[in-house]
């Protein structure tokens, strides 16, 4: 029986690739989104991979969301937390929701959507956790005190997460992109990314969605079962750690 995986934000950008990634591998995949049922309703129709919505900031939405998918398609065995979102500026500068409604997507939401779906991997003694996190959760980022608090946070649960579950048959792993070319880095001006960004990369290019969808897909497999706790940089080189 294929394995059923769980992808939050996982019909556009990095998540979308993660999805069709475990698609091609076997796996029976559910997609999540927050609010672009346009984009939602073009992957479903392109992939034939059902689509779901709800809030991973909302615990409650997450509980009834999964418990939904699980009916649906069978227990949840691998859970990809991919889903995030940046409010980019100044901490002197910056609004209590653009602080809390990062914090609440990019790290609160991996209790929200980890919770609902641990017990049962500890009972079957099987589970995969990866955990979309950040370069710049590791080196830190002007202009992102929110959004790296949040990443910085996601690898810490994971390690602690990694520890609790080893001998029950489940890894939780952390992935750190660099930059990607999806929506979220095409917010970041032309100029900015050509004269800032590149230059800071060995490989002098973005990566493409689809080299961390492998790496997912790598760390979900059976064969993976001996990798735990880590964090795996895909930058092109722009953070060695
Ligand atoms: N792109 C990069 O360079 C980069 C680098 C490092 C790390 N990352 C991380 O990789 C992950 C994916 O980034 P991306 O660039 O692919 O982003 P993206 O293109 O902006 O897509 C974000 C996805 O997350 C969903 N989402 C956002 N807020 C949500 C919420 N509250 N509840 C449920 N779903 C929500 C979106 O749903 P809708 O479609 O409904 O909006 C969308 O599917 C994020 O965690 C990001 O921080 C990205």
């Amino acid at each position: 029986m294929a394995r059923v995986a769980v992808v939050s934000g996982g019909s556009r950008g990095i998540g979308a690739a993660i999805s069709k990634g475990l698609h091609a591998a076997g796996y029976k995949v559910a997609a999540t989104y927050a609010g672009n049922d346009e984009a939602a309703a073009n992957f479903k129709a392109e992939t034939g991979i059902p689509v779901y919505k709800w809030d991973v900031s909302n615990y409650k939405e997450c509980a009834e969301g999964l418990k939904k998918v699980g009916d649906d398609l069978g227990p949840i065995e691998i859970l990809i937390n991919n889903a995030g979102i940046t409010r980019d500026t100044m901490f002197h500068k910056m609004t209590p929701e653009q602080w809390f409604d990062v914090i609440n997507t990019n790290l609160n939401s991996l209790f929200n959507m980890t919770r609902p779906v641990i017990e049962g991997m500890r009972e079957r003694g099987f589970g995969r956790i990866v955990n979309i996190s950040s370069i710049n959760g590791q080196k830190g980022q002007m202009g992102q005190t929110n959004y790296t608090a949040s990443k910085a946070g996601d690898i810490g649960f994971t390690k602690s997460l990694a520890q609790e579950n080893a001998g029950k048959g489940i890894t939780v792993n952390a992935v750190c992109p660099g930059y990607i070319a999806t929506d979220m880095v095409k917010a970041v001006p032309k100029e900015v990314l050509e004269k800032s960004v590149l230059p800071l990369i060995p490989l002098r290019r973005l990566g493409e969605p689809e080299e961390v969808a492998r790496v997912v897909v790598f760390l979900v497999a059976e064969e993976s079962g001996f990798i735990t706790g880590s964090t795996l940089s895909v930058n092109g080189g722009q953070y060695m750690i």
